[in-house]
């Protein structure tokens, strides 16, 4: 039982692969890259990395060759049943979306116009939903890549790709008709029932520590002198702060120190509005660990 390990898929690649790994490392994760990359041994706890292609991620969480994956809502959607996977958390990069794109002078006004036409993808489970959702009838054409240079190459009418920048479209002549999927990278995870107890457990360890670093990435400690008679006016002005610890000022009866978590961004505004309702000496601190 003691050599029991967990295994978390994360992109090897990719749009996701930085990110990823620096929120692993976030979570307290210490690991050592293999000589070809693909495996991150844990050094610190039972937890390794598998670098794969992110296709392969839903598969690999489903199937429990890994308990974990970080990987895009897109490609869960695409590969897996809401019942394959549990979708832990979301996790807040890696944005981009699905759309439908058009040379620029395709005619498009409704939805209704894409009736009889042809769309390459490399997401034809996704725009398949969305077809029959809309009641459009439309042939799809799989692509692996290179969806952009489909209509140039006269092998359809329409795209369905994602898009993050633009870029790829713009450089291709092609316009943004209308997004099918919002899509950002999510802590996935087998179903519990199929994990066993140090599976759950793990899986319940790590998913906290990602909630608390996420936390933490929004959320600022910030401390200042505030009149007694003002206090419910600043802590007011707080930031989505609950209650806050108000102290004492050593020899001063009209003052209190006020600390407190707030756990939305303060602007110079915020400190510019408190500092007009009376505060003084205000510290803004990152905070590098929380645990509810
Ligand atoms: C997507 C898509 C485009 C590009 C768009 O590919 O197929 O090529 O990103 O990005 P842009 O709007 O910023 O130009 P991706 O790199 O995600 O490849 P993958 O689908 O194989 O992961
Ligand atoms: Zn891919």
């Amino acid at each position: 039982m003691n050599n029991r390990r967990i295994k978390i898929a994360v992109q090897k690649s990719g749009r996701l692969t930085e990110n990823s790994l620096d929120l692993l490392a976030r979570c307290g994760l210490r690991y050592s890259r293999s000589r070809e990359r693909l495996f991150c041994y844990g050094e610190n706890m039972p937890v390794d990395i598998m670098l794969v292609r992110d296709d392969d991620i839903p598969h690999l969480v489903r199937d429990g060759i890994c308990e974990l994956g970080i990987v895009g809502r897109n490609v869960i959607d695409e590969k897996a049943t809401a019942a394959d996977l549990d979708k832990v958390i979301a996790l807040d990069y890696g944005h981009c979306r699905l759309c439908l794109a058009a040379p620029e002078d395709h005619a498009y006004d409704t939805p209704a116009a894409l009736n009889g036409q042809r769309i390459a993808t490399s997401y034809p489970v996704i725009t398949r939903n969305w077809l029959t959702a809309n009641d459009i009838s439309a042939e799809i054409v799989e692509f692996s890549g290179a969806v952009e240079i489909a209509p140039r190459l006269g092998k359809a009418d329409l795209i369905c790709d994602l898009v993050s920048s633009g870029g790829t479209l713009a450089a291709n002549h092609l316009r943004e008709l209308s997004t099918i999927l919002n899509s950002e990278a999510w802590l996935v995870a087998a179903p519990a029932t199929q994990l066993d107890d140090f599976g759950r457990e793990w899986v319940e360890r790590l998913s906290q520590r990602v909630r608390g670093v996420q936390q933490v990435n929004g959320s600022k400690y910030i401390m200042l002198h505030a009149p007694r008679v003002k206090l419910a006016e600043i802590t007011d002005l707080l930031p989505g702060s609950e209650t806050p610890t108000v102290m004492p000022l050593d020899g001063r009866d009209d003052k209190v120190a006020v600390h407190a978590v707030c756990r939305e961004t303060v602007f110079w505004e915020t400190l510019e509005s408190l500092k007009q309702a009376g505060a003084s000496s205000m510290l803004v601190l990152p905070l590098e660990k929380m645990l509810a």
